[in-house]
């Protein structure tokens, strides 16, 4: 019999301080009618300058330990576009931070997508005997990326984490993730990109006031980005719902990756599927990336959208650019 990663914790950290469309636009030319209009987003939460993702990650995994019910795991991945360090990762920190000791731990870089991405290495290693209960971690900051000067991204992104425990178990049993669906086309990398900083361009030096170059700093091409994410999303979660074996209109939640309301909606309707199924809670975080699918999903059980023996389906697109689907029966977890 094979064996399934299944769905037993789930946890979530956002850092206290709230940033309103309100308080953006007294330093940026934007305003709340033209954010909220385009994208759904009234608020988001930046980390205080010093905090960096592995701090939120320690919360949310501690969280999902004890959502799950024990603070064991042998496995830690992290997704994340916004790294402690170039280098080493940070999920062996955050691993250390728990007190999992000597686990197997690595960071997932696939931007927007990478927590779907992080849940199928996760289930992976699990289905191979690698692992026994994976602790798989969405965490980022964006807000040390972001371009004070650019107010197409500034506006869109948040900080935050949240947090899913794997465990072996049946493939017919409530939790279990039922497959997966990923993809890449890497010919459009440059529509979402933080251009130095890496190997093909080292962090560029300073100007001579000091500043900041702007090559260090995300960029996106809102425009492409927003006509890709609602194709390929689409086309995932359809490939998803064939190999669950689900008809669109049996799926009771539809958690897309919140970068945009319109983006959701735009989903539903192409997959013919009640727009009301589709959580949403980037309205209270904004973008969050990587850490965006389980803030969603703890947002929904927070609110009883979520209730055990909802079909979940789960979808993502993002930088790279990638794009990747999951889809679970809800189980019986209390999230934390
Ligand atoms: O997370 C990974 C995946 N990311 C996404 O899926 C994001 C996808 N893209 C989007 O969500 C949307 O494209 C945005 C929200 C980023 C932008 O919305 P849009 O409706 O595509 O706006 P636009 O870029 O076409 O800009 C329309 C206008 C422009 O002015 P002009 O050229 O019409 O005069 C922009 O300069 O809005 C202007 N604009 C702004 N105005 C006020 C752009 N950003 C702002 C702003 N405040 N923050």
């Amino acid at each position: 019999m094979s064996r399934a990663a299944v769905l037993t914790g789930l946890g979530t950290y956002v850092p206290p301080r709230v940033v309103t469309n309100d308080e953006l636009s007294r330093t940026m030319d934007t305003s709340d009618e033209w954010i909220r209009s385009r994208t759904g987003i009234t608020r988001r939460h930046w980390a205080e300058p010093g905090t960096a993702t592995g701090d939120l990650a320690v919360e949310a995994g501690e969280r999902a330990l004890k959502s799950a019910g024990s603070g064991d795991a042998d496995l830690v991945v992290l997704a994340t576009t916004t790294p402690d360090h170039p280098c080493p990762a940070t999920a062996p920190d955050v691993a250390a931070r728990l007190g999992l000791d000597a686990v197997a731990a690595y960071d997932i870089g696939a931007v927007c997508s990478g927590f779907i991405y992080a849940m199928a290495s996760a289930a992976g290693a699990i289905a191979a005997g690698i692992a026994e209960r994976a602790l798989v971690i969405g965490a980022e900051t964006y807000s040390t990326i972001l371009n004070p000067e650019d107010r197409t991204t500034s506006v869109i992104f948040g900080d935050g984490a949240g947090a899913v425990v794997l465990r072996a178990g049946d493939p017919a049993e409530p939790g279990a993730l039922l497959g997966h669906d990923l993809g890449s086309d890497g010919s459009l990398k440059d529509l979402i990109i933080v251009p130095a900083g890496g190997s093909r361009r080292p962090s560029a030096a300073a100007d001579a006031s000091g500043a900041r170059p702007a090559e260090t700093y995300f960029h996106m091409e809102g425009k492409p980005v927003f006509r890709h994410a609602v194709t390929r999303m689409a086309a995932s979660s359809r490939a998803m719902l064939d190999r669950a074996g689900w008809d669109p209109e049996s799926v009771d939640r539809f958690v897309g990756h919140q970068a945009n309301v319109r983006i959701l909606h735009a989903v539903a309707d192409q997959l013919g599927m009640a727009r009301d199924r589709t959580v949403v809670n980037l309205d209270r975080v904004g973008n969050t990336s990587a850490a965006s699918i389980p803030l969603a999903l703890a947002d929904a059980v927070a609110g009883g959208l979520l209730t055990p023996g909802d079909r979940v389906l789960l979808s993502a697109f993002g930088g790279g650019v990638t794009w990747g689907s999951t889809a679970l029966v809800w189980p019986e977890i209390v999230a934390d």
